[in-house]
């Protein structure tokens, strides 16, 4: 088992190397991560974690081109679920949000790390 001090650390090397830009959020037990970089290299990244035996139902919920100004700008950075952001989640949990709430949740948060920056 990882810890997520662990996946932090291991995602921010290997991002920052793939120059890849990853959000996270951890909620009740649910991971959900929003990721952006070169095509090659997010597919290299799921099919590494799709292999690795110690995740479980990995999900993709929207995979689209950025059009624009891409919305991460740290390798992996974690999103605290608080003040904004636990309002959008409500009493939810991850895997209960519509993708237009997904989405919508991103935006937000990355609106508040960078104010954070
Ligand atoms: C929810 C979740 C998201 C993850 N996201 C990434 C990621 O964006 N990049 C990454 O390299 N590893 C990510 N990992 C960690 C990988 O599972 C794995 O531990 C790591 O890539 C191993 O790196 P290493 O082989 O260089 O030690 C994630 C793990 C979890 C549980």
């Amino acid at each position: 088992m990882l810890s997520i001090a662990q996946i932090l650390g291991a995602s921010d090397i290997n991002n920052r190397r793939d120059e890849l830009r990853g959000l996270l959020i951890f909620h009740r037990g649910q991971f959900m991560q929003l990721i952006e970089g070169q095509r090659i290299d997010l597919d290299r990244l799921l099919t590494r974690l799709r292999f690795d035996p110690r995740h479980e139902n990995i999900r993709m919920l929207v995979d689209e081109n950025v059009i624009g100004e891409p919305l991460g700008v740290h390798p992996m950075a974690r999103i605290a679920v608080d003040g904004k952001v636990a309002a959008m989640i409500g009493d939810r949990p991850l895997d209960c949000l519509s993708l237009p709430q997904v989405e919508a949740l991103f935006t937000t948060a990355a609106e508040t790390l960078d104010l954070a920056a």
